[in-house]
Protein backbone atom coordinates (compact mmCIF):
# COMPACT_ATOMS: atom_id res chain seq x y z
CA UNK A 1 0.00 0.00 0.00
CA UNK A 2 1.28 3.61 -0.81
CA UNK A 3 2.71 5.32 2.61
CA UNK A 4 1.28 8.98 3.62
CA UNK A 5 2.48 11.98 2.12
CA UNK A 6 4.92 13.45 4.50
CA UNK A 7 4.77 17.78 4.43
CA UNK A 8 8.32 19.18 4.19
CA UNK A 9 8.96 22.72 4.69
CA UNK A 10 11.86 24.41 2.83
CA UNK A 11 12.34 28.36 4.47
CA UNK A 12 14.21 30.34 1.77
CA UNK A 13 13.37 27.69 -1.06
CA UNK A 14 13.55 30.86 -3.63
CA UNK A 15 17.21 30.62 -2.53
CA UNK A 16 20.30 28.91 -3.77
CA UNK A 17 19.85 26.52 -1.32
CA UNK A 18 16.59 25.78 -1.82
CA UNK A 19 16.40 25.66 -5.70
CA UNK A 20 19.42 22.49 -5.04
CA UNK A 21 17.23 21.08 -2.27
CA UNK A 22 13.67 21.10 -3.38
CA UNK A 23 14.23 18.19 -6.38
CA UNK A 24 16.25 15.98 -4.12
CA UNK A 25 13.72 16.18 -1.35
CA UNK A 26 10.72 15.10 -4.45
CA UNK A 27 13.55 12.67 -5.93
CA UNK A 28 13.36 10.90 -2.90
CA UNK A 29 16.86 11.64 -1.47
CA UNK A 30 15.68 12.66 1.55
CA UNK A 31 12.94 10.82 2.60
CA UNK A 32 13.03 7.34 0.43
CA UNK A 33 12.60 6.09 -2.86
CA UNK A 34 8.85 5.29 -1.53
CA UNK A 35 8.81 8.09 0.48
CA UNK A 36 5.67 10.44 -1.33
CA UNK A 37 5.89 14.19 -0.48
CA UNK A 38 4.08 17.54 -0.07
CA UNK A 39 6.45 20.30 -0.50
CA UNK A 40 5.79 23.71 1.59
CA UNK A 41 8.33 26.88 -0.12
CA UNK A 42 8.09 29.87 2.28
CA UNK A 43 10.16 32.99 0.96
CA UNK A 44 9.30 37.07 1.77
CA UNK A 45 7.85 38.73 -0.74
CA UNK A 46 10.63 40.25 -3.15
CA UNK A 47 11.17 36.59 -3.71
CA UNK A 48 7.14 35.67 -4.74
CA UNK A 49 8.03 35.90 -8.25
CA UNK A 50 10.82 33.47 -8.23
CA UNK A 51 9.26 31.16 -6.13
CA UNK A 52 6.52 30.79 -8.14
CA UNK A 53 9.28 30.10 -10.96
CA UNK A 54 10.62 27.38 -8.30
CA UNK A 55 6.86 25.77 -7.91
CA UNK A 56 6.47 25.80 -12.19
CA UNK A 57 10.18 23.76 -12.47
CA UNK A 58 8.90 21.04 -9.88
CA UNK A 59 5.85 21.08 -11.81
CA UNK A 60 7.62 20.74 -15.21
CA UNK A 61 9.51 17.84 -13.48
CA UNK A 62 6.99 15.51 -13.13
CA UNK A 63 8.47 13.49 -9.98
CA UNK A 64 6.72 10.96 -9.38
CA UNK A 65 6.39 11.05 -5.48
CA UNK A 66 5.89 14.71 -5.59
CA UNK A 67 1.86 15.04 -4.35
CA UNK A 68 1.61 18.64 -4.32
CA UNK A 69 3.81 22.12 -3.94
CA UNK A 70 2.20 24.93 -1.05
CA UNK A 71 4.30 28.13 -2.46
CA UNK A 72 3.81 31.04 -0.62
CA UNK A 73 4.79 33.88 1.49
CA UNK A 74 2.62 33.38 4.32
CA UNK A 75 4.30 32.15 7.41
CA UNK A 76 1.45 30.16 8.93
CA UNK A 77 -0.03 28.43 5.05
CA UNK A 78 3.69 27.43 5.25
CA UNK A 79 4.29 25.66 8.74
CA UNK A 80 0.46 24.82 8.96
CA UNK A 81 0.96 20.78 9.30
CA UNK A 82 4.07 19.89 8.35
CA UNK A 83 6.50 17.09 9.52
CA UNK A 84 9.99 17.91 8.84
CA UNK A 85 10.76 21.55 8.37
CA UNK A 86 14.39 22.43 6.89
CA UNK A 87 15.09 26.33 7.82
CA UNK A 88 17.15 27.69 5.09
CA UNK A 89 15.40 30.97 4.89
CA UNK A 90 17.99 33.83 5.88
CA UNK A 91 20.76 35.99 4.74
CA UNK A 92 23.74 34.37 3.43
CA UNK A 93 27.56 35.17 4.41
CA UNK A 94 29.36 36.91 1.89
CA UNK A 95 33.43 37.51 1.52
CA UNK A 96 34.61 38.67 3.92
CA UNK A 97 31.76 38.31 6.58
CA UNK A 98 32.58 36.18 9.69
CA UNK A 99 29.22 34.04 10.64
CA UNK A 100 28.43 36.56 13.70
CA UNK A 101 27.95 39.21 11.06
CA UNK A 102 25.31 37.65 9.89
CA UNK A 103 23.64 36.86 13.30
CA UNK A 104 21.33 40.03 13.90
CA UNK A 105 19.79 39.82 10.60
CA UNK A 106 19.10 36.06 10.85
CA UNK A 107 18.21 35.54 14.87
CA UNK A 108 15.23 37.61 14.72
CA UNK A 109 13.57 35.74 11.39
CA UNK A 110 13.91 32.52 13.70
CA UNK A 111 12.33 34.09 16.91
CA UNK A 112 9.27 35.21 14.67
CA UNK A 113 8.79 31.56 12.84
CA UNK A 114 9.39 29.70 16.22
CA UNK A 115 6.21 30.34 17.49
CA UNK A 116 4.24 30.05 13.52
CA UNK A 117 5.74 26.13 13.84
CA UNK A 118 4.87 25.77 17.37
CA UNK A 119 1.34 26.62 16.49
CA UNK A 120 0.57 25.26 13.09
CA UNK A 121 3.39 21.99 12.61
CA UNK A 122 2.46 18.59 13.18
CA UNK A 123 3.35 17.33 16.41
CA UNK A 124 6.49 15.66 16.64
CA UNK A 125 7.73 17.78 13.65
CA UNK A 126 11.46 17.33 13.13
CA UNK A 127 13.41 21.15 12.66
CA UNK A 128 16.38 21.13 10.83
CA UNK A 129 18.46 24.75 10.66
CA UNK A 130 20.83 25.55 8.09
CA UNK A 131 20.81 29.58 8.23
CA UNK A 132 23.60 31.04 9.78
CA UNK A 133 24.72 31.51 12.26
CA UNK A 134 22.78 27.66 12.02
CA UNK A 135 23.67 26.79 16.06
CA UNK A 136 22.61 29.59 17.42
CA UNK A 137 19.40 30.28 15.36
CA UNK A 138 18.22 26.97 16.26
CA UNK A 139 18.54 27.98 20.21
CA UNK A 140 16.32 30.66 19.47
CA UNK A 141 13.91 28.62 17.75
CA UNK A 142 13.97 26.21 20.50
CA UNK A 143 13.76 28.63 22.96
CA UNK A 144 10.45 30.71 21.30
CA UNK A 145 8.83 27.27 20.63
CA UNK A 146 8.82 25.95 24.19
CA UNK A 147 5.95 23.69 23.32
CA UNK A 148 8.16 21.48 20.69
CA UNK A 149 10.96 19.00 22.17
CA UNK A 150 14.01 20.47 22.30
CA UNK A 151 15.22 16.58 20.86
CA UNK A 152 12.97 17.88 17.91
CA UNK A 153 15.33 21.08 17.11
CA UNK A 154 18.74 20.55 15.19
CA UNK A 155 21.33 22.15 13.02
CA UNK A 156 23.03 21.10 10.44
CA UNK A 157 26.70 20.21 10.89
CA UNK A 158 26.76 17.40 8.40
CA UNK A 159 27.94 19.35 5.38
CA UNK A 160 31.36 20.28 7.62
CA UNK A 161 31.16 15.97 8.82
CA UNK A 162 30.92 15.14 4.75
CA UNK A 163 33.90 17.62 4.22
CA UNK A 164 36.29 15.85 6.60
CA UNK A 165 35.40 12.86 5.05
CA UNK A 166 36.15 14.55 1.43
CA UNK A 167 39.19 15.36 2.47
CA UNK A 168 40.55 11.83 4.20
CA UNK A 169 39.57 10.42 0.95
CA UNK A 170 41.40 12.13 -1.16
CA UNK A 171 44.44 12.15 1.00
CA UNK A 172 43.96 8.41 1.50
CA UNK A 173 42.72 8.35 -2.34
CA UNK A 174 40.16 5.73 -1.36
CA UNK A 175 36.25 5.86 -1.97
CA UNK A 176 34.55 8.37 0.25
CA UNK A 177 32.00 5.81 1.40
CA UNK A 178 34.74 3.46 2.85
CA UNK A 179 35.78 6.42 5.55
CA UNK A 180 33.65 6.79 8.42
CA UNK A 181 32.92 8.18 11.92
CA UNK A 182 34.92 11.17 11.87
CA UNK A 183 33.27 13.72 13.90
CA UNK A 184 32.60 17.68 13.84
CA UNK A 185 32.33 18.95 17.74
CA UNK A 186 30.37 22.81 18.11
CA UNK A 187 29.52 24.72 16.52
CA UNK A 188 29.32 25.10 12.67
CA UNK A 189 31.84 27.89 12.23
CA UNK A 190 35.91 27.91 12.38
CA UNK A 191 35.78 27.26 15.50
CA UNK A 192 34.42 23.60 14.83
CA UNK A 193 36.55 20.77 15.93
CA UNK A 194 37.16 18.43 13.28
CA UNK A 195 38.15 15.21 14.83
CA UNK A 196 39.65 11.62 13.64
CA UNK A 197 40.42 10.00 16.40
CA UNK A 198 37.92 7.47 16.09
CA UNK A 199 37.54 7.35 12.31
CA UNK A 200 38.03 4.55 10.00
CA UNK A 201 38.64 3.39 6.36
CA UNK A 202 37.48 -0.47 5.70
CA UNK A 203 40.48 -1.73 3.63
CA UNK A 204 40.43 -5.32 2.00
CA UNK A 205 42.30 -5.77 5.17
CA UNK A 206 39.31 -4.75 7.55
CA UNK A 207 38.58 -1.54 9.67
CA UNK A 208 41.84 0.45 10.03
CA UNK A 209 42.07 4.13 12.11
CA UNK A 210 42.58 6.98 10.10
CA UNK A 211 45.89 8.01 12.12
CA UNK A 212 47.43 4.60 11.18
CA UNK A 213 46.72 5.21 7.64
CA UNK A 214 47.51 8.50 7.01
CA UNK A 215 50.55 8.85 9.39
CA UNK A 216 50.99 12.27 8.91
CA UNK A 217 49.64 13.13 12.71
CA UNK A 218 50.92 17.18 11.31
CA UNK A 219 48.52 17.19 9.04
CA UNK A 220 45.95 16.03 11.12
CA UNK A 221 46.18 17.96 13.72
CA UNK A 222 47.06 21.32 11.42
CA UNK A 223 46.17 21.64 7.61
CA UNK A 224 43.56 18.97 7.73
CA UNK A 225 41.57 21.04 10.53
CA UNK A 226 41.49 24.22 9.11
CA UNK A 227 40.66 23.52 5.76
CA UNK A 228 37.65 21.92 6.89
CA UNK A 229 37.10 24.95 9.43
CA UNK A 230 37.64 27.10 6.85
CA UNK A 231 36.10 25.12 3.39
CA UNK A 232 32.40 27.63 3.56
CA UNK A 233 34.77 30.55 3.29
CA UNK A 234 37.14 28.56 0.84
CA UNK A 235 33.84 28.30 -1.17
CA UNK A 236 32.49 31.31 -1.29
CA UNK A 237 35.96 32.79 -2.54
CA UNK A 238 35.69 30.89 -5.52
CA UNK A 239 31.96 30.92 -6.24
CA UNK A 240 31.36 34.57 -4.64
CA UNK A 241 28.30 32.55 -3.40
CA UNK A 242 28.04 30.18 -0.02
CA UNK A 243 27.85 26.32 -0.52
CA UNK A 244 24.66 25.00 -2.22
CA UNK A 245 24.46 21.84 -3.63
CA UNK A 246 26.64 20.16 -1.13
CA UNK A 247 24.31 22.00 1.49
CA UNK A 248 21.70 20.75 0.31
CA UNK A 249 23.01 17.64 -0.09
CA UNK A 250 23.94 17.84 3.53
CA UNK A 251 20.38 18.15 4.81
CA UNK A 252 19.47 15.64 2.97
CA UNK A 253 21.44 12.89 4.53
CA UNK A 254 20.76 15.15 8.12
CA UNK A 255 17.31 14.05 7.88
CA UNK A 256 17.66 10.85 6.20
CA UNK A 257 19.46 9.36 8.94
CA UNK A 258 17.57 10.91 11.51
CA UNK A 259 14.36 9.41 10.00
CA UNK A 260 15.58 6.32 8.76
CA UNK A 261 18.02 5.54 11.21
CA UNK A 262 22.26 5.49 10.59
CA UNK A 263 23.62 2.24 9.85
CA UNK A 264 25.27 -0.15 12.62
CA UNK A 265 28.53 0.88 13.44
CA UNK A 266 28.21 4.36 11.75
CA UNK A 267 27.68 7.63 13.65
CA UNK A 268 27.45 11.32 12.16
CA UNK A 269 27.76 14.54 13.41
CA UNK A 270 24.54 16.77 14.38
CA UNK A 271 23.93 20.04 16.12
CA UNK A 272 21.44 19.07 19.10
CA UNK A 273 20.75 20.41 22.41
CA UNK A 274 23.68 19.92 24.84
CA UNK A 275 22.95 18.58 27.98
CA UNK A 276 26.26 18.80 28.90
CA UNK A 277 28.15 15.30 27.42
CA UNK A 278 31.76 15.44 27.19
CA UNK A 279 31.68 18.59 29.24
CA UNK A 280 30.41 20.71 26.36
CA UNK A 281 28.47 23.56 27.39
CA UNK A 282 24.54 22.22 28.44
CA UNK A 283 21.80 24.97 27.03
CA UNK A 284 23.60 25.13 23.81
CA UNK A 285 22.89 23.64 20.25
CA UNK A 286 26.28 22.09 20.09
CA UNK A 287 27.47 19.26 17.47
CA UNK A 288 28.22 15.90 18.80
CA UNK A 289 28.71 12.30 17.40
CA UNK A 290 25.08 10.64 17.27
CA UNK A 291 23.40 8.28 15.92
CA UNK A 292 19.75 7.77 15.01
CA UNK A 293 17.19 4.83 15.49
CA UNK A 294 13.19 4.83 15.12
CA UNK A 295 13.59 8.47 14.29
CA UNK A 296 15.54 9.47 17.65
CA UNK A 297 19.07 10.64 18.06
CA UNK A 298 21.23 9.60 20.79
CA UNK A 299 24.85 11.12 21.23
CA UNK A 300 27.73 8.48 20.98
CA UNK A 301 29.11 8.57 24.65
CA UNK A 302 32.66 7.40 26.13
CA UNK A 303 34.98 8.27 23.60
CA UNK A 304 38.09 8.88 24.75
CA UNK A 305 39.41 12.98 24.46
CA UNK A 306 42.26 13.59 24.54
CA UNK A 307 44.24 17.02 25.50
CA UNK A 308 44.41 18.79 22.38
CA UNK A 309 41.03 17.08 21.57
CA UNK A 310 39.43 18.79 24.97
CA UNK A 311 40.75 22.24 24.11
CA UNK A 312 39.65 22.49 20.94
CA UNK A 313 36.22 20.92 22.01
CA UNK A 314 35.89 24.10 24.78
CA UNK A 315 36.81 26.69 22.82
CA UNK A 316 34.30 25.89 20.49
CA UNK A 317 31.66 25.93 23.16
CA UNK A 318 32.76 29.32 24.39
CA UNK A 319 31.88 30.74 21.19
CA UNK A 320 28.30 29.13 21.69
CA UNK A 321 28.05 30.46 24.55
CA UNK A 322 29.08 33.94 23.33
CA UNK A 323 26.53 33.42 20.05
CA UNK A 324 24.06 32.60 22.35
CA UNK A 325 24.30 36.36 25.01
CA UNK A 326 25.27 37.93 21.61
CA UNK A 327 21.52 36.62 19.78
CA UNK A 328 19.58 37.56 23.00
CA UNK A 329 21.43 41.21 22.76
CA UNK A 330 20.07 41.40 19.01
CA UNK A 331 16.87 40.64 20.35
CA UNK A 332 16.68 42.81 23.08
P1 LIG B 1 20.15 32.78 -0.50
O1 LIG B 1 20.27 34.23 -0.20
O2 LIG B 1 20.39 32.31 -1.90
O3 LIG B 1 18.68 32.30 -0.10
C1 LIG B 1 18.11 32.62 1.11
C2 LIG B 1 16.62 32.80 0.86
O4 LIG B 1 16.01 33.07 2.12
C3 LIG B 1 16.30 33.96 -0.07
O5 LIG B 1 15.45 33.53 -1.12
C4 LIG B 1 15.59 34.96 0.85
O6 LIG B 1 14.60 35.72 0.18
C5 LIG B 1 14.99 34.00 1.87
N1 LIG B 1 14.59 34.63 3.12
C6 LIG B 1 15.11 35.72 3.75
N2 LIG B 1 14.41 35.99 4.86
C7 LIG B 1 13.44 35.05 4.95
C8 LIG B 1 12.40 34.83 5.85
N3 LIG B 1 12.20 35.63 6.91
N4 LIG B 1 11.57 33.77 5.65
C9 LIG B 1 11.74 32.98 4.57
N5 LIG B 1 12.70 33.16 3.66
C10 LIG B 1 13.55 34.19 3.84
O7 LIG B 1 21.05 32.02 0.55
P2 LIG B 1 21.56 30.51 0.48
O8 LIG B 1 22.88 30.48 -0.19
O9 LIG B 1 20.46 29.62 0.04
O10 LIG B 1 21.87 30.25 2.04
C11 LIG B 1 20.83 30.23 3.00
C12 LIG B 1 21.41 30.18 4.40
O11 LIG B 1 22.08 28.95 4.63
C13 LIG B 1 22.43 31.27 4.69
O12 LIG B 1 22.25 31.74 6.01
C14 LIG B 1 23.76 30.53 4.58
O13 LIG B 1 24.79 31.16 5.29
C15 LIG B 1 23.37 29.21 5.21
N6 LIG B 1 24.25 28.06 4.93
C16 LIG B 1 24.41 27.15 5.93
C17 LIG B 1 25.17 26.00 5.73
C18 LIG B 1 25.35 24.98 6.81
O14 LIG B 1 26.12 24.02 6.60
N7 LIG B 1 24.74 25.09 7.97
C19 LIG B 1 25.76 25.79 4.47
C20 LIG B 1 25.56 26.73 3.47
C21 LIG B 1 24.79 27.87 3.70
C1 LIG C 1 29.25 26.82 4.63
O1 LIG C 1 29.81 26.23 5.56
O2 LIG C 1 29.52 26.60 3.45
C2 LIG C 1 28.17 27.81 4.95
O3 LIG C 1 27.93 27.87 6.31
C3 LIG C 1 28.40 29.11 4.34
C4 LIG C 1 29.37 29.93 5.13
O4 LIG C 1 29.02 31.06 5.45
O5 LIG C 1 30.46 29.42 5.43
Amino acid sequence: MAKEPVRVLVTGAAGQIGYALVPMIARGVMLGADQPVILHMLDIPPAAEALNGVKMELVDAAFPLLKGVVATTDVVEACTGVNVAVMVGGFPRKEGMERKDVMSKNVSIYKSQASALEQHAAPNCKVLVVANPANTNALILKEFAPSIPAKNITCLTRLDHNRALGQISEKLNVQVSDVKNVIIWGNHSSTQYPDVNHATVTTPSGEKPVRELVKDDAWLNGEFITTVQQRGAAIIKARKLSSALSAASAACDHIRDWVLGTPEGTWVSMGVYSDGSYNAPAGVIYSFPVTCKNGEWTIVQGLAIDEFSRKKLDSTGAELTEEKELAYSCLS
